[in-house]
């Protein structure tokens, strides 16, 4: 199965990768819609929706709060150190869906967070917008200006960042090869990533141990985890340098 994907990867000029939760779930992170995941237990309506934030901001900034110390005592995994590890011999660029940063913190430097990310603030009034260094004093946290705080993430109904959204469409129809990991493919309009790519000559290749929708779509699905099967899949590539 490698052999196949390691020749594309191996000639491949540029590669996107479109990542989701799943990449981080060896981190400990829990996903979204796994037998684990956030939305088993909780209604996104409740937690992830402007108009969830603004009946109840303390509840959303509690649950923000409790995954971002989460994320932050998280480490990332084999699977995000081979993509960092991909980018010394490739143009790799990283369409993420995660707002836990670990692709960063794996050394990735051309990283586009789709849906924001947990350790960003912004003012839902003014422009203020800043990392989030340490704890707040109460939730929700005020700005300068006199208004409430909110994750600088994207909730359902809202759009993604223009600039990052048309950055994204265009590294998804210039790339040769396109592996999407860790991804359900169930939200748009991230979902729509790989459609753009196969539009444009990309190969595409799908890490996940379960099927998702678009699997048939796919040029090749590798049913592993990330961090199983990406440093394989490096590894056969600096094996071929
Ligand atoms: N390695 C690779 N894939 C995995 C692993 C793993 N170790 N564990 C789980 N997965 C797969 C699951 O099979 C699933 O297809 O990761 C996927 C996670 O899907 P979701 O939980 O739906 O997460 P995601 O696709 O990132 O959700 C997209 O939905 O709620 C919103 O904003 C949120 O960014 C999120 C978006």
């Amino acid at each position: 199965m490698f052999e196949s994907v390691s020749d594309l990867i191996r000639d491949a000029e540029k590669i996107v990768f479109v990542t989701g939760a799943g990449i981080s779930q060896e981190s400990g992170i829990p996903t979204f819609r796994g037998k684990d995941g956030y939305w088993r237990k909780y209604d996104p309506m409740q937690l992830a929706t402007i108009d969830a934030f603004y009946k109840n901001p303390k509840l959303v900034w509690e649950w923000y709060e409790d995954r971002r110390k989460n994320i932050l005592a998280a480490h990332p995994n084999k699977g995000h150190l081979a993509i960092s590890d991909l980018a010394k011999y490739k143009d790799v660029i990283v369409l993420t869906q995660n707002i836990d940063g670990l692709h960063q913190r794996a050394g990735s430097n051309q990283v586009l967070e789709l849906h924001g990310s947990i350790i960003r603030i912004k003012c839902t009034v003014c422009d203020f917008k800043d990392n989030i260094t340490d704890s707040f004093d109460g939730l929700p946290p005020k700005c300068k200006c006199g208004e409430i705080l909110r994750p600088d993430v994207v909730w359902f109904g809202e759009a993604l960042p223009q600039d990052i959204w048309h950055d994204a469409i265009n590294h998804a129809k210039s790339c040769d090869v396109m592996i999407i990991v860790g991804t359900s493919l169930a939200v748009s309009p991230a979902n729509t990533l790989p459609i753009f790519a196969k539009q444009n000559g990309a190969v595409l290749i799908e890490v996940n141990p379960e099927r998702t929708v678009m699997s048939e779509y796919m040029d090749l699905s590798i049913t592993e985890t990330s961090a199983n099967a990406l440093p394989q899949l490096i590894s056969l590539l600096e094996f071929r340098r």
